[in-house]
């Protein structure tokens, strides 16, 4: 007979009667309970995306596949990447108004300078202007007073500062606000949701350019030169004075050179309506500046209605009273609009003059309003998703199939050992049962409870009885063949 190289085992039924229930419903139980337990590790898998709001993302509920009985990982949960923000950065807030330029980064705890900074979506905390400076440059050589165009290269700069806590620890941030002098571009600035913005932007022009106006109205004496030819006044925030409208809410410093290159930083009273105007310039720029980086605490002017009316005109300061050079036509300069009219809201091509620019626009205008704000990021976060279904099952199908083979094997070893301890013989193929042999001595042929053998065939031994035995069954004499024994 032909002979292969591969084997087959040969079976036997389990002599045990729980042995069949026992296969049913474990089975049907194990396949539950590995069902169960294979969702949660195949049920899904984690997968990137990009988000804004990564607080929503982590704590957002979990999935029921993320939840008991499926998993009992309560860890299990989507994790998010911080984002670095690195000196040079540039950024802007939630509230969508200015754009920044960070300057430095220093560590609290030790006033550690540091490079850069890993950010997730912290707010930004008690934010204020620290200092603004007007860069005042004559671009022409035309005698003192002249117009406002001799001075149009004008510029403004300001740096505010900003405490960010992270997990690394609390960090104080100093950046240089993106814009110049006259012009700041608000990234939304519509009026009905972003009114305050809308405000301080229109206004911060009108009295850029009322600085530019004044300054080329300034008489110089004679002894000094024709004409002022460039000038820095600075504005550092005194943090101990809260009233925005006091003058000492910032001290100020200035210096101005002529066109014979004199200094002029005395305390000279013909630059004081110029300084006056810069400084409420300043103030429209911390009430911007500091409502954008949602600190709502500090002196604003745009936040409730009578600080708007003052923010409007500002009453104290001479030149913007009526008589002054910059109430309402101001006949006496020049185009002098740019300083004293602001464009309606919802016309482009309407213009009123400041003093009646609150009682013409704010009933259009949405909310003063002002909210906690954190710098706009994009963080890659990993998310558990739910496979597509068919995958799942062939996925879970295919894990169950592998643990209930476990299973099986295991049932059946116990089986066998339970067989061994209760002293049947497991090694006797079915085939031999059937053909009489069920037990064999190491010793030699014993045949044992063979209801056909009778009364005898219990007790002989050796060659006899097996002769008797084969004797009785067959009917005739036959020789026990040598295979026999083999078994
Ligand atoms: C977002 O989560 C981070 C880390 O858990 C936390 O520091 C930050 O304050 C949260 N931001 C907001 C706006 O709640
Ligand atoms: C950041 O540091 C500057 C300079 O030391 C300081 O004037 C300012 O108050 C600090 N800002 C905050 C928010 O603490
Ligand atoms: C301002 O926002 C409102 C509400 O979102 C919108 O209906 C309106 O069109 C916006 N106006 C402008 C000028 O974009
Ligand atoms: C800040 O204001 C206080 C009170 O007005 C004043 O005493 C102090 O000199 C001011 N500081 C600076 C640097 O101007
Ligand atoms: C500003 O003007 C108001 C009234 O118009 C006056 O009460 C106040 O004292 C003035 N403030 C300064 C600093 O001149
Ligand atoms: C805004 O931030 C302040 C602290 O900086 C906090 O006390 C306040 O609850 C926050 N408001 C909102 C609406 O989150």
């Amino acid at each position: 007979m032909y002979e292969s190289w591969f084997t087959y085992p040969l079976t036997r039924p389990y002599p045990f009667r729980w042995f069949t229930p026992v296969v049913i419903a474990g089975g049907v139980v194990l396949a539950v309970l590995f069902s169960f337990a294979n969702i949660a590790s195949n049920g899904h898998f984690l997968k990137p995306i990009y988000v804004e709001n990564p607080n929503v993302t982590l704590s957002s509920a979990l999935k029921w596949y993320m939840k008991p009985p499926f998993n009992w990982d309560t860890t299990f949960k989507a994790q998010c990447q911080a984002s670095i923000i690195s000196v040079g950065d540039r950024f802007f807030t939630s509230s969508l108004g200015l754009q920044y330029e960070v300057q430095s980064i220093v560590r609290e705890s030790d006033q550690l300078t540091l490079p850069s900074l890993a950010y997730l979506n912290n707010p930004l905390e008690d934010c204020f202007l620290q200092s603004s400076a007007l860069e005042l440059q004559k671009v022409d050589r035309a005698k003192q007073p002249s117009w406002w165009m001799s001075w149009v290269s004008s510029k403004a700069s300001a740096v505010a500062s900003c405490r960010i806590t992270t997990d690394q620890g609390a960090v104080n941030l100093t950046v240089a606000l993106q814009f110049t002098g006259g012009e700041v571009s608000a990234i939304n600035n519509n009026y009905t949701t972003h009114a305050s913005t809308w405000w301080g932007q229109s206004l911060i022009r009108n009295y850029f350019w009322g600085v530019v106006l004044l300054m080329s109205q300034i008489e110089i004496p004679e002894e000094v030169g024709d004409y002022i030819s460039i000038g820095t006044i600075n504005y550092i925030r005194n943090q101990s004075v809260s009233d925005i409208k006091s003058p000492s809410f910032f001290s100020d410093n200035h210096w101005f050179v002529s066109d014979t290159s004199l200094i002029m930083n005395t305390e000279d009273d013909i630059f004081i309506p110029v300084k006056d105007e810069g400084r409420h310039y300043t103030r429209l720029l911390q009430s911007l500046a500091s409502l954008d980086m949602g600190n709502c605490q500090s002196p604003n002017l745009l936040l409730d209605q009578e600080n708007l009316k003052y923010a409007i005109i500002d009453l104290n300061s001479t030149s913007r009273r009526p008589g002054g050079l910059l109430f309402d036509k101001a006949e006496d300069m020049a185009n002098p609009i740019r300083a004293v009219e602001i464009t309606l809201p919802d016309n482009p091509d309407e213009q009123v003059f400041l003093s009646e620019a609150y009682d013409k626009i704010s009933p259009k205008m949405g909310a003063l309003e002002c909210s906690n704000a954190t710098i706009v990021k994009q963080y890659l976060c990993s998310v558990p998703q739910q496979k597509a279904t068919g995958t799942m099952l062939v996925s879970i199908l295919l894990t169950n199939l592998v643990f209930l083979q476990a299973a099986w094997k295991l049932l059946n070893l116990i089986s066998e050992g339970i067989m061994w301890q209760t002293g049947s013989r497991v090694d006797i193929c079915q085939g031999c049962i059937s053909r009489g042999y069920q037990d064999v001595h190491p010793e030699g042929l014993e045949l044992r409870g063979m209801p056909i053998a009778g009364e005898r065939s219990s007790t002989l031994t050796g060659d006899e009885s097996t002769q008797n035995l084969l004797q009785d069954r067959e009917g005739e004499i036959t020789k026990p063949s040598s295979m026999v024994s083999v078994v």
